[in-house]
């Protein structure tokens, strides 16, 4: 018998998964069937018991039904703790496992797809919702020398700080908030784009000279092609631009792994998904 899994979110016609995942599956001689679930916004719980009743193995989640994922499983890995949100979920027979797989995904993709270690690097990073909290914890697992969060409404990203540094793994971590106005002085090896503020051509008021000499900058989103972040970051002097494409298909391969046991080989599919 074929398994099944699904990714569920509002809306998801758009969503990449079942291209990636059917490409995992092929490499890696899985049998398994992938497609897209629209949930309506109040009925997530009901989509995805329904998809397990009817042999659903696990389900990938994407907005806005995160928090609502994490609320349904029962056992919770450290990252899906950290960020009190699941992107998958794996359906056992007697509990569900709940992961989050986005930061072990952008960590992934930063510093083996893009080589850019992190470990001791400046870090920037943009936004305070959950988009943020979900990859703060892996990306402070690397040893940075400094992680700033900075976003437009400053008290957010001082409780998401705040949140990090109760936490006693991360009680020493070097993490702070700050407004963007404030970060006219610093300058940062990275800088990731965390806000949803591509989606609407958009770019948060940083400063000038926020970029080091060939910093990286990285947008989360992804399939915008050069967003005003990214242009903002080449005329800034940024070194090498980046978009979420390597995370998406990175944090798939995290929980092909957590469904399947093995973690497929991500370049031919970021390539495939990259081919004009
Ligand atoms: P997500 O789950 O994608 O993180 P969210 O929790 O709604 O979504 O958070 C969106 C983030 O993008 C927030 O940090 C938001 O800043 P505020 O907290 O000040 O609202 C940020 N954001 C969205 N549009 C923005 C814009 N045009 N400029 C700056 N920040 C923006």
């Amino acid at each position: 018998m074929t398994d099944r899994y699904a990714v569920v979110g509002n809306p998801v016609a758009h969503s990449k998964s079942p291209m990636i995942h059917h490409a995992f599956a092929k490499q890696t001689g899985q049998d398994i069937a992938y497609e897209r679930l629209l949930s309506p916004l109040d009925e997530f719980l009901r989509t995805v018991e329904g998809f397990r009743a009817i042999g659903g193995k696990g389900v990938n989640v994407t907005v806005p039904f995160k928090l609502e994922a994490y609320r349904l499983a029962t056992i919770h890995s450290a990252c899906a703790q950290l960020a009190q949100a699941c992107n998958c979920l794996r359906f056992d027979s007697d509990a569900i496992f709940g992961d989050n797989t986005d930061g072990n995904g952008i960590v992934t993709d930063i510093q083996h797809n893009l080589s850019v270690p992190l470990r001791g690097q400046r870090i920037l990073i943009m936004g305070a919702g959950g988009a943020v909290q979900g990859i703060l914890g892996p990306v402070l697992d690397c040893a940075p020398a400094q992680v700033i969060v900075a976003n437009r409404t400053e008290e957010k990203a001082r409780r998401l700080v705040d949140y990090f540094l109760a936490c006693p793994a991360y009680a020493a971590s070097p993490i702070r908030s700050s407004s963007y106005a404030a970060l006219k002085e610093a300058a940062f090896d990275i800088v990731v784009n965390g806000t949803s503020s591509s989606l609407s051509d958009t770019l948060p008021a940083l400063p000038p000279g926020v970029f080091a000499r060939r910093a990286l900058a990285y947008d989360m989103m992804y399939g915008k092609g050069r967003t005003p972040f990214l242009a903002h970051a080449r005329e800034q002097g940024g070194g090498i631009l980046a978009d979420g494409l390597g995370m998406l298909v990175e944090q798939a391969a995290e929980s092909f792994l957590v469904w399947r046991g093995v973690r497929p080989a991500t370049a031919p599919v970021i390539a495939m998904l990259k081919a004009p």
